[in-house]
């Protein structure tokens, strides 16, 4: 029997800080992704979840861990684990800005109005060097309106195989209305809005295949 296929999910927000008390940081409950990785590990793979400050159900189930808080910790985490892995779902609520200035303590509201300065996050997805036998699945929360055209474009920018478009309303919520878009042009959906875990047992059989064939077992 061959090794089994060694997947990274990465799952839940990051967090910014402002001080040792506030943070910046995106809504993100973390449960898709615990569902995937959950589906993963049922399917055989060798599953490490990577996530972010969040206890969404049945994390605590996975055998293997690692917890960041910042998008930093996130893609140093990426950088020693994903070289020696084939499979890729980054399904991390990376968050877009951070302070330019961490603030040692605790600001105080006394001292009134104030006024950040935030800078852009870098790229982690679309940063990551993939070899040609790894598989990688990029996620991207869209309004609905918006939702495949969006996901066409960061497609490319993401240098993904495939990616999940989640319309705004997923966040936090039990199920979801999501796409599959793949980097030749095709769209996939399950019927209709799915509970997350019917959508990770939906999405699963479509990216462990193709996962499976990329990296030759
Ligand atoms: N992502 C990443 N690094 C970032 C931001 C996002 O790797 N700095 C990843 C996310 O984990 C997800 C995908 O990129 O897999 C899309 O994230 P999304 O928040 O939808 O897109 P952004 O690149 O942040 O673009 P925008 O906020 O403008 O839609």
């Amino acid at each position: 029997m061959s090794a089994p296929l060694r997947a990274i999910v990465t799952l839940g927000p990051t967090q910014e800080p402002l001080d040792e008390v506030r943070f910046v940081g995106n809504r993100s409950s973390g449960r898709m992704g615990t569902e995937i990785a959950a589906e993963l590990l049922r399917r055989g793979c060798h599953v490490t979840a990577m996530a972010g400050p969040c206890q969404p159900p049945g994390l605590d189930s996975l055998p293997e861990v690692v917890r960041f808080r910042t998008a930093e910790e996130l893609r140093a985490a990426l950088a020693s684990r994903w070289p020696s892995a084939d499979l890729l779902v980054m399904a991390a609520a990376v968050a877009d800005w951070r302070p330019v200035e961490v603030q040692a303590g605790k600001r105080r509201r006394s001292a009134g109005r104030v006024s950040i300065q935030l800078e852009p996050v870098g790229e982690i997805l679309g940063s990551l060097d993939a070899r040609s036998n790894q598989f990688v699945v990029g996620f991207a929360l869209e309004p609905a309106d918006d939702l495949l055209d969006s996901a066409h474009a960061k497609l490319g920018r993401k240098r993904a195989d495939c990616i999940v478009a989640n319309p705004l309303e997923t966040m936090d919520a039990a199920e979801i209305d999501g796409a599959l878009v793949w980097a030749d042009g095709r769209v996939e959906r399950p019927d209709g809005r799915c509970a997350k875990s019917l959508f990770a047992a939906w999405l699963t059989d479509r990216i462990l295949p193709a996962a499976r064939m990329r990296a030759g077992r």
